[in-house]
C-alpha cells in the first residue's frame, strides 16, 4: 500500500471516498516541512497555501510537534470535557491573546460548527438579552461559513441549497460591497442602501434582527469591505441591539499580517468565529466573544464529544506561544513586504490581465481575458502551470487563485515561489498570445 502511484492512490480513494472529496490538484502528497512539499516521486513544491491557510507556522513546525510528543507522553490523549490541564491552560492564553473585548471561548473541532454557534449564540442573544420578536440575522450574498446546515444557510449561494428545501425565514442577505462597485468614499452609502432594502422587504432591525455575519473579507478573491461600510454597519448594529460577529476562520491568527483580519476595519466585534490557522493542523476550532453572550446556553446545551481535547489544546497553546514571540512577527512583518512588493511588480507587469487583492499574506490573483471578462479557462491553465513548476497554489474553482504561504515561510522559499508565480504567468500569456 505505501508505494502506490498516484493513478493508484486516486483510483482507491475515488472507489473508496465521497465523491465531494475529489477534484484537487494531482499532488501526492509525501511529506512537508516549512514551507516545502513533497510528493511521492520526490518532487518539491513550494506551498503557498498552508494547506488551506492552515499551517501559518509551517508544516510540521518543530514546536508544534514537541506539544503533540508531549501530550503523548503524558498518557492523556482525551477527557472528554472533565477537567485537565491542557484546556485549562489553552482556554486562559487563548482568551488572553484575543484581547480586549473577549472574555470567554467555546472550542470545538471544524471551522462550521464554530459558526453555527456563533449562529445559535446570536439567536440566543436576540431573544434572551435584547427580547426581538424573532431571532433574525444578517449575512452577505457571496460569502461562506462552512457546509453544515446552519452555517451553509448564512452563506450566500442560493443555487447550492436546493438541499436544504425551504428557506429560514429569519436569515437576510446584505449585497457585498465589491471595490469594483463600492470604493471608500461610498461606502457608508451603500450600506445605508442596504438597510433600506431589506427594510422595504419588511425586515425591522430593532424588533426582529439579533446579529449580523460577516466573512472578514470575501474568500474567493481576498476581497475587504470599504473600512466606511464596516464603520457605518458597526455604529448602526451598536444603535439597534444587534451582534457584528466577524467569521476570521481564514484571516485570524496573523494571517493578514495583523493578529485579526478585523483589525483592518478599526473595530471590535461581539463576536469572532476562529479555526484554520489555530491549531496549525490539527482539529480546533472556536468562537470567542463576552461572558454574557459565551454563557448564554446553559450547562450542557453546548457541548462536542471532541471539543477541547488535551492533543488540540496543547497545540493550540503551542501556536499561540509560537506567534507571541518577537523572532516570529518580525519574520511575518519582513514576508508581508517582500510579498506585497513583488506582486505589486507582477500586477503592474500584467496589469491588462489581472487584478490582485488582499492584505498581508494572503493574497489573490483574478484573471480576466484581454476584454475585460473573467477568465476561468486561463486560470485553471496558469494552475497546471504552477504546479508543473513546482509552486502550489489555492484553486478556487473560479477566476482566482489564492496566496497564503505559511507566515514563517523562509525568505529565499517565498522569493523563489513569487519569481515562479511571475515566470508561469509570462509562458501561459504569451502561449494564449501566440
Ligand atoms: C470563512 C470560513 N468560514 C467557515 C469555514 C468552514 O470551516 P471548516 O471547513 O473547518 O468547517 C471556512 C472553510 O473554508 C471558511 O473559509
Amino acid at each position: 500500500m505505501d508505494n502506490l502511484k498516484y493513478t493508484e492512490a486516486q483510483n482507491l480513494l475515488s472507489q473508496f471516498e465521497a465523491r465531494s472529496m475529489h477534484g484537487q490538484l494531482p499532488i501526492y502528497w509525501k511529506s512537508a516541512k516549512g514551507g516545502i512539499v513533497k510528493d511521492h516521486n520526490n518532487k518539491k513544491y513550494i506551498d503557498f497555501t498552508s494547506t488551506i491557510f492552515v499551517t501559518n507556522i509551517g508544516h510540521s513546525n518543530r514546536y508544534i510537534k514537541n506539544a503533540i510528543r508531549s501530550v503523548l507522553n503524558s498518557n492523556l490523549i482525551h477527557s472528554y470535557t472533565y477537567l485537565n490541564k491542557y484546556r485549562v491552560n489553552y482556554l486562559k492564553e487563548l482568551v488572553e491573546f484575543c484581547g480586549d473585548p473577549f472574555e470567554k471561548a467555546y472550542l470545538a473541532s471544524s471551522g462550521t460548527e464554530a459558526t453555527e454557534t456563533a449562529l445559535k449564540l446570536i439567536r440566543m442573544y436576540g431573544l434572551k438579552v435584547a427580547k426581538k420578536n424573532k431571532p433574525g440575522i444578517i449575512s452577505f450574498k457571496g460569502n461562506y461559513h462552512g457546509r453544515t446546515m446552519g452555517s451553509f444557510m448564512m452563506s450566500g449561494f442560493p443555487d447550492s441549497k436546493w438541499w436544504i428545501g425551504y428557506e429560514d425565514p429569519n436569515i437576510h442577505f446584505m449585497d457585498f460591497p465589491y471595490p469594483w462597485e463600492v470604493n471608500e468614499k461610498k461606502g457608508k452609502d451603500f450600506f445605508n442602501k442596504q438597510i433600506s432594502k431589506l427594510e422595504a422587504q419588511g425586515v425591522n432591525f430593532k424588533k426582529d434582527i439579533s446579529g449580523i455575519m460577516l466573512e472578514t473579507f470575501q474568500g474567493w478573491g481576498a476581497l475587504f469591505y470599504p473600512k466606511s461600510f464596516i464603520e457605518e454597519l458597526t455604529v448602526f448594529c451598536k444603535k439597534n441591539e444587534i451582534l457584528v460577529c466577524f467569521d476570521e476562520m481564514q484571516a485570524g491568527f496573523y494571517r493578514t499580517g495583523m493578529k485579526f483580519g478585523f483589525e483592518h476595519y478599526g473595530i471590535k466585534p461581539d463576536i469572532i468565529c476562529i479555526g484554520k490557522g489555530m491549531s496549525s493542523g490539527l482539529p480546533l476550532s472556536g468562537v470567542v466573544s463576552t461572558q454574557q453572550v459565551l454563557d448564554l446556553p446553559s450547562q450542557g446545551e453546548l457541548s462536542s464529544t471532541n471539543s477541547a481535547n488535551p492533543l488540540v489544546c496543547s497545540v493550540g497553546l503551542a501556536t499561540i506561544r509560537y506567534m507571541n514571540k518577537r523572532s516570529f512577527i518580525t519574520r511575518l512583518r519582513s514576508n508581508c513586504e517582500i510579498f506585497k512588493e513583488k506582486l505589486d511588480e507582477i500586477k503592474e507587469e500584467f496589469s491588462d490581465q489581472i487584478d490582485i487583492s488582499g492584505n498581508g499574506m494572503i493574497m489573490a490573483i483574478i484573471f480576466k481575458s484581454l476584454d475585460g471578462n473573467p477568465d476561468i479557462e486561463l486560470t485553471n491553465k496558469i494552475v497546471d502551470r504552477l504546479i508543473y513548476n513546482g509552486l502550489i497554489v489555492v484553486k478556487t474553482g473560479r477566476e482566482s487563485i489564492k496566496l497564503g504561504p505559511p507566515l514563517n515561510i523562509k525568505k529565499n522559499h517565498l522569493i523563489k515561489g513569487l519569481d515562479i508565480l511571475k515566470k508561469s504567468i509570462k509562458e501561459e500569456l504569451s502561449d494564449t498570445v501566440q
